[in-house]
């Protein structure tokens, strides 16, 4: 594989008017990363030194925005492209970042998330041939819309011709172009300099960089890949269809690594979600962002997760949520309708029915009855509940934050705890039972019973 170092240059200034959406189309989000941070991820993972992102004077220059793409950790440039002329313009706009760059340059879609990254190595291999830009063509299964890969006799590429502008022949051609480029970075340039608007819809093709490169007697090479990858999406629809290819790599990934997923297809995951071995993921689970679920968790149906930890061993669910910042120990039960955020769990514990427990920390070997209510907020902020190790929560109790129940301790069942409770205690609020013998069958009699 060539070691030449590589500027990936993502364009991402189209308007995505067909998302009717007010968030830029490449924002959207595939497997809960944004179409942009997928083709970056792509370019990052096969080897790019730099990205150059080309986006629109609307794109919101906001960090939340930025952030899913800072993650990556690479030198990440943005370009606004101030009026939209065409793909050749776009690239255009990214000029700072090409020019006296040495390597390859490669040309990408924000809104195209399954592109592998291997398969851009695989068009930057094209380059070591003698070819100075290599373009990634497929096979469509419906051509239309797209530009077409024209052939000479002898094979090579000698031009694309987008569809407002083909013949009927050469609209019969089904190798069609992905808009993904290689390019010796150096060469470049000049070429799309050259690149004139003169055609049916009055822009800047990049597309015609091929008939202007054959003319200088620059070598063109076609590199072919499955359509899957080169989806673009356009509309919301193209957009589930996207998602439904990303979710089927990521559930064989996971199965390769060995999860089992009782019904996979029921199973949602994220970009990131990683499943050890032996872990079994019943039907109908969500995986948000940022979860790692260790070898041997069994996770029943209908939980929902997010940013979570679930160490080795546990039990969660059925009809879990498991929200940010919550680590669940090794061989801890959480059982149904239990919800956790921002809290650890330690080992042994159990949680098993009807809970919240959010800013907390519970050690070791606890258990926490059914019904019990962690109260953490205030209506202004959030306060934190310590519960000690081997400590025993009675079911229907309310624990108001901030208190710390102590290690060991009872809290007899259904009390509201707003005091800390020291280690081993009792704690115990609750009105005294009374017992009226008889009550009933009087009262039964007053009705005729
Ligand atoms: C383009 C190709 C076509 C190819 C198809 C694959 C050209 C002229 N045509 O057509 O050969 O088959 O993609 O999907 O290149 N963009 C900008 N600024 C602009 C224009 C576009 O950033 O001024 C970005 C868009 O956000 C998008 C990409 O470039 O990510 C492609 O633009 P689009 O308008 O979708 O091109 P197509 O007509 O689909
Ligand atoms: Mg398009």
């Amino acid at each position: 594989m060539t070691g030449r170092p590589w500027l990936s240059i993502i364009l991402a200034a189209g308007l995505g008017t067909r998302m009717k959406s007010a968030m830029p189309k490449v924002l959207h989000s595939v497997a809960g990363r944004p179409m942009v941070a997928h083709a970056a991820a792509a370019a990052v993972e096969a080897g790019a030194e730099r990205l150059a992102l080309v986006i629109g004077p609307e794109f919101p220059n906001t960090e939340s925005a930025a952030a899913s793409l800072r993650d990556l950790g690479r030198r990440l440039g943005f370009f606004v492209q101030a009026e939209r002329l065409g793909t050749a313009h776009a690239v255009l706009a990214a000029r700072e970042a090409v020019a006296g760059f040495q390597g390859d340059a490669v040309i990408q879609y924000g809104d195209t998330p399954l592109l592998r990254g291997g398969t851009l190595n695989r068009l930057r291999a094209a380059l070591d041939g003698g070819a100075d830009l290599a373009v990634l063509g497929f096979e469509a299964a419906d051509s239309f819309g797209y530009g077409r890969l024209v052939l000479d006799e002898s094979g090579g590429l000698a031009a694309i011709r987008e569809e407002k502008d083909a013949t009927p022949a050469e609209r019969a051609i089904r190798l069609c172009n992905s808009g993904v480029m290689a390019w010796r970075a150096e060469r470049m340039l000049p070429i799309l300099d050259a690149i004139r608007n003169a055609n049916a819809k009055g822009e800047y093709y990049l597309t015609d960089a091929v008939e202007i490169a054959r003319s200088r007697g620059i070598t063109v090479a076609v590199v072919t890949c499955p359509e899957e990858e080169v989806l673009g999406v356009n509309d919301r629809a193209q957009l589930a269809v996207a998602e439904r290819v990303m979710q089927q790599r990521l559930r064989l990934a996971a199965m390769q690594n060995g999860a089992t997923l009782i019904a996979p297809e029921t199973v949602t995951l994220a970009f990131d979600t990683r499943l050890g071995r032996d872990v079994i993921i019943e039907p109908n689970v969500f995986f948000g962002p940022g979860v790692v679920v260790e070898d041997n968790v069994h996770i029943k149906a209908n939980c929902h997760l997010e940013q979570a930890h679930v160490h080795a061993g546990a039990i969660v669910g059925p009809f879990a949520r498991l929200r940010p910042g919550t680590e669940i120990g090794p061989d801890v039960r959480i059982g149904n309708f239990v919800e956790v955020k921002q809290a650890t769990i330690e080992a042994g514990s159990k949680v098993n029915h009807l809970a919240y427990i959010g800013d907390a920390r519970v050690g070791p070997d606890a258990n926490i009855g059914a019904g019990t209510i962690v109260c953490n907020y205030d209506g202004f902020n959030k306060h934190f509940t310590e519960i000690g190790a081997g400590a025993f929560v009675g079911s229907n109790s309310a624990l108001v934050a901030p208190v710390k129940i102590g290690d060991g301790a009872y809290i007899g069942t259904g009390s509201v705890v707003t005091r800390d409770i020291e280690a081993n205690a009792l704690a115990l609020e609750r009105s005294e039972l009374k017992q009226m013998p008889g009550w009933a069958a009087r009262f039964r009699a007053r009705h005729g019973k």
